[in-house]
């Protein structure tokens, strides 16, 4: 099987939110963002806009019915500005205009007189002026202030760790169409259905029940739209109610990247204490969130750091600072890894910088210090089922790390120009939403008198195949072929509280209660199977759209047995519900269970480096991945491969330029470069454990979403050691995305030509 979509997507054919032939009379909503990054709101000129040509209305926070102030975890963000202004692009006011040009026209004749308040980018400073959005945590283990002089090596150091913007190719946008008896009905791009229900209830101040959700597919939402696709709905929800007319908002690409936040930024402090035999005794490190002007989801992403600080290494001592500073960037929110890609970033910094005082490889370092079963991390979950060994292993003698390592060398004592340099990158990724409630799906199966299946369940396809999953998992269940079933929309009439699609866990969870429908529609045709065949229920299987009696093919086929189990008046639809037991996580405690599983991997990541221009190329990426069974080979391929392309974008060519007032500089394709087809590596090769079935997951399967982007940080540090055999230059403080700009300053001194040491490693 592959992606259920994958032929309308290349013929064009699959309908996006605004794909569908508009509805006669729809308008369509402009948004009205802040200049500036920070000041007070003076006044605002909106009436000359007003009057243009096709403008039906200009709304403001005035003009929100119900609640004005929104907030995914503490409500904290007026859905447009009032009284001050937060960040560039900080909506101020939407119009509403019979065409876009018009609306785009009318914005144009808009203005706010905003006294310019001071403006912090730098989530240090603003952790220094004490605008933290949550009283600043410190969790800890062990004691590390008591080992450091137990240590041959104390290594520290610090962090700049840049975001990353989601560009999904789909930007945000929705469509909201009011229907009969104050109903409206909405389409938007979003990763969280239910979220965009409720907040739309809430600014309308009617109830849920009045608000039908609708999502087909994304064109990617990476975490972007797990929260912040509700803004621009709950806008077009007030105009669609106040004019009774459908009204859509399409974000173009400028103000998607100005108006919504991104992969939070981290500055980071870490102090290392390892001893002569390479085992990692302390971990102290401070994690400066910039966590942009509202909470959003920045809690929870700050969560995950913590509880990935460690990522795969046991470390008896560990103590760790979480604050989430408040900065004049647009709310950074979900993006693929949901913190964890920071938190593991900062401890690879770590190994990399004792790797060098200790005249090391750093993979020696990592490879001695990985978890294995009856380990317990930092937050009291015990390992169990560890799978990092193996990956490791696996990973190091198929791809022959010695022969790498002896290659690389070999290489870099006969160039000088050019220099090779490769990482290796361990990754263990807790699967669950850390907000434990989260943790549940739903599923509605439908099975039509003439044997054809639909199913509907609360993931949202966003690309990632969980449609297709669904697919594989009801035909599998049933015993019968994919192209009877069929997945429909994400549907908050059909599916009641769904959880955001995100944390990797859509397949798990809305795979799971998919396999609970099918099995009590299972029950009602086996038993009349049974009946026709002359056995008992728990002797009738199905396979290959055959009813088998003992193991044995019968005449009886699966449409005759629905149309027998209909006239039987024996139920054909059912709705399975689903939540992993045992899961539980309060901060404040010591003991915690917060993830089902954790899924593993080993990647190796080799490059090489133009010492005179300072480009390079990744060379290869290799990687061992654990994915339990596996559902369909192509989609899980797909999440593998493109999730390491993502990870290596975020620390290499993906720099977001602010000025110092807080204006994004980056704000465009052709300004802020995400890595294609051609910067990627031809030689990928992924390999997946053989025997590795996941009892936790839906026939045997682990969540793959994202633990993958985090095999990109090898990129990083395989540059970084390129860069070392030319001129062992380790910075003070590690700053990526590791830019060919930015290589070539660290080749050189600024004011002169010549490297300052001669190569060493
Ligand atoms: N893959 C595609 N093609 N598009 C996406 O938007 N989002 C990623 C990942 N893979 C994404 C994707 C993120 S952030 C998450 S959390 C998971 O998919 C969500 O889907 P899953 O739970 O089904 O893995
Ligand atoms: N991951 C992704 N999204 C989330 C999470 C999480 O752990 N918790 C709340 N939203
Ligand atoms: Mo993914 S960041 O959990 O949407």
């Amino acid at each position: 099987m592959r992606h259920c979509d994958s032929e309308l997507h290349v013929t064009g054919l699959s309908e996006y939110t605004d794909d569908v032939a508009p509805p006669e009379e729809m308008l369509h909503g402009v948004i009205f963002g802040s200049p500036i990054a920070h000041g007070k709101i003076q006044k605002l000129y909106t009436s000359g806009a007003e009057k243009m040509e096709g403008v039906r209305g200009v709304y403001t926070f005035e003009d929100i019915p119900g609640t004005k102030i929104i907030g995914a975890v503490i409500q904290d963000e007026p859905l447009f500005a009032h009284v001050e202004v937060m960040y560039e692009g900080h909506p101020l006011a939407m119009i509403v205009a019979e065409s876009v040009e018009l609306g785009r026209k009318a914005l144009k004749a808009c203005k706010a007189d905003i006294e310019p308040l001071p403006v912090t980018v730098c989530p240090r400073k603003a952790f220094e002026e004490g605008d933290v959005l949550q009283e600043t945590r410190v969790f800890e283990k062990g004691d590390v202030e008591s080992v450091w002089e137990h240590c041959d090596h104390v290594i520290e150091g610090k962090v700049d760790l840049a975001g990353q913007d989601h560009l999904y190719l789909e930007t945000n946008r929705c469509r909201a169409l009011p229907i009969e008896d104050g109903q409206i009905k909405v389409f938007s791009s979003t990763q969280s259905p239910s979220a965009v229900q409720k907040w739309i209830a809430a600014v309308l101040g009617v109830p849920m029940h009045k608000v039908e959700v609708d999502v087909k597919r994304l064109g990617g939402g990476f975490g972007g739209k797990e929260d912040q696709a509700t803004h621009w709905a709950c806008m077009a929800a007030i105009a669609a109610m106040d004019l009774q007319r459908p009204v859509q908002i399409v974000l173009n690409r400028v103000e998607d990247m100005k108006m919504t936040g991104k992969r939070h930024p981290y500055k980071q402090d870490f102090k290392v204490g390892l001893t002569q035999d390479g085992k990692i005794l302390a971990f102290d490190v401070a994690h400066y969130q910039n966590s942009g002007a509202f909470v959003d989801l920045s809690l929870p992403v700050l969560e995950r750091t913590v509880l990935h600080a460690t990522n795969a290494y046991a470390i008896p001592h560990v103590k760790i600072l979480a604050a989430a500073c408040r900065t004049h960037l647009p709310p950074n929110t979900a993006y693929r890894g949901f913190g964890g890609p920071q938190g593991m970033f900062a401890l690879e910094s770590a190994i990399y910088k004792a790797s060098i005082v200790m005249g090391v490889a750093p993979e020696w370092i990592q490879s001695r210090n990985l978890i294995s079963n009856g380990y317990r991390f930092h937050y009291g979950q015990e390992v169990s089922a560890c799978r990092m060994q193996r990956t490791w292993d696996e990973a190091s003698e198929a791809f022959d790390f010695e022969g790498v390592k002896k290659r690389v060398d070999s290489f870099n004592a006969s160039n000088r120009g050019k220099k090779k340099g490769y990482a290796v990158m361990p990754v263990c990724f807790g699967i669950s939403f850390t907000k434990t409630f989260l943790n549940q799906g739903s599923s509605l199966v439908h099975v039509y008198t003439d044997g054809s299946v639909s199913v509907t369940t609360g993931g949202i396809e966003m690309g990632q195949g969980v449609s297709s999953n669904m697919i594989a998992i009801v035909s599998r269940m049933f015993g019968i072929s994919e192209k009877h079933v069929r997945c429909n929309s994400t549907n908050t009439s059909r599916i009641a509280n769904i959880s955001p699609s995100a944390a990797s866990a859509t397949s798990d969870l809305n795979g799971n209660a998919t396999i609970n429908a099918c099995k009590e529609i299972l029950v009602g045709l086996k038993e009349v199977a049974a009946k026709e065949l002359g056995g008992k229920p728990e002797e009738i299987t199905i396979e290959d759209d055959i009813v088998h009696l003992k193991g044995f093919a019968t005449d009886l086929t699966w449409e005759k047995l629905v149309l027998n189990t209909y006239f039987s008046r024996v139920q054909l639809m059912a709705h399975g519900f689903y939540t992993p037991s045992g899961l539980h996580y309060d901060y404040t405690k010591k003991e915690n269970h917060p993830f089902h599983y954790h899924t593993y991997g080993t990647c190796i990541i080799e490059v090489t480096v133009d010492c005179l221009r300072g480009n390079y190329t990744i060379d290869l990426a290799r990687l061992v991945h654990d994915l339990g069974r596996g559902i369909i080979r192509s989609v899980d391929l797909g999440q593998v491969e493109g999730g390491l392309a993502q990870g290596i974008g975020w620390v290499t060519l993906e720099e977001l330029a602010y000025s110092d007032d807080g204006l994004l500089l980056s704000h465009s394709l052709s300004t802020y470069k995400a890595p294609d087809g051609d910067f990627l590596p031809n030689d990928i090769e992924v390999r997946f454990l053989e025997n590795a079935d996941n009892p936790g997951g839906p026939l045997g399967s682990k969540a793959v979403g994202e633990p993958p982007f985090m095999y990109g940080i090898a990129a990083y540090f395989a540059i970084q050691r390129a860069i070392d055999a030319f001129r062992l230059n380790v910075p003070d403080e590690i700053v990526s995305p590791m830019t060919p700009e930015r290589v070539l300053l660290s080749l050189y001194d600024k004011d002169s030509v010549k490297p300052k040491q001669p190569s060493s490693v």
